[in-house]
């Protein structure tokens, strides 16, 4: 689908492709990156992910963004509003491939998601559902202006605890 087009400085989100197949695989198949993210999944399950993503967007409206490095044209990873069935909450998530890591482009893209998430959804509040052990995420909720809330859980087949930070729209 075609969809909203969010330009930053550095970035372009846009709905999930079939062409961000190869990013895609490439971020599930690299552990330290899949780590909190279900773990290192096949090109099969990547495809599966994807296609997910794309469905939210089909069934929703929205979904996370992929992320595309405007000066490049690579596609670097996904962010943005989530909300699954059975989710605690509207979530804003991130992921992005090791080699995007340490150059402020989550904390860009996730900006930009949430502005777009509050502006154009109407959503009041985000979350953003991390393991307590994932602390470049925390550091990112932090930086982005969310707090902790409270320790949860996530559907089924997930398990165990998870910090839930957020923030609202105010
Ligand atoms: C979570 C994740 C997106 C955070 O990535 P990140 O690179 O730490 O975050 P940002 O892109 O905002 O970059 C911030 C870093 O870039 C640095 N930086 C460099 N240039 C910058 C710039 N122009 N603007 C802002 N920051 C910049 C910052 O100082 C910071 O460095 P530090 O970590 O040493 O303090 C990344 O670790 C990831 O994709 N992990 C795997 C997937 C995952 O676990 N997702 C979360 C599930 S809850």
């Amino acid at each position: 689908m075609e969809g909203p087009r969010l330009e930053t400085a550095r970035l372009l989100l846009r709905p999930p492709r079939e062409e961000d197949l190869a990013g895609w695989t490439e971020l599930m198949g690299d552990e330290a990156a899949a780590r909190f993210i279900g773990g290192v999944q096949t090109p099969l399950g990547a495809w599966r992910g994807l296609a997910t993503v794309a469905g939210s967007w089909a069934l929703h409206g929205f979904g996370m963004f992929s992320v595309i490095e405007r000066e490049t044209g690579r596609w670097i990873g996904r962010v943005g509003p989530w909300r699954p069935h059975g989710w605690p909450g509207p979530e804003i998530g991130w992921a992005l491939i090791r080699a995007a890591w340490g150059q402020g482009h989550a904390e860009e893209a996730a900006r930009a998601a949430i502005a777009w998430s509050f502006g154009t959804l109407g959503w009041t509040k985000v979350i953003h559902v991390i393991r307590a052990e994932n602390l470049p995420s925390k550091a990112l909720a932090a930086r982005l202006g969310s707090t902790f809330r409270t320790l949860g859980s996530l559907p089924a087949p997930h398990e165990g605890e998870y910090e839930i930070w957020g923030q609202s729209r105010r």
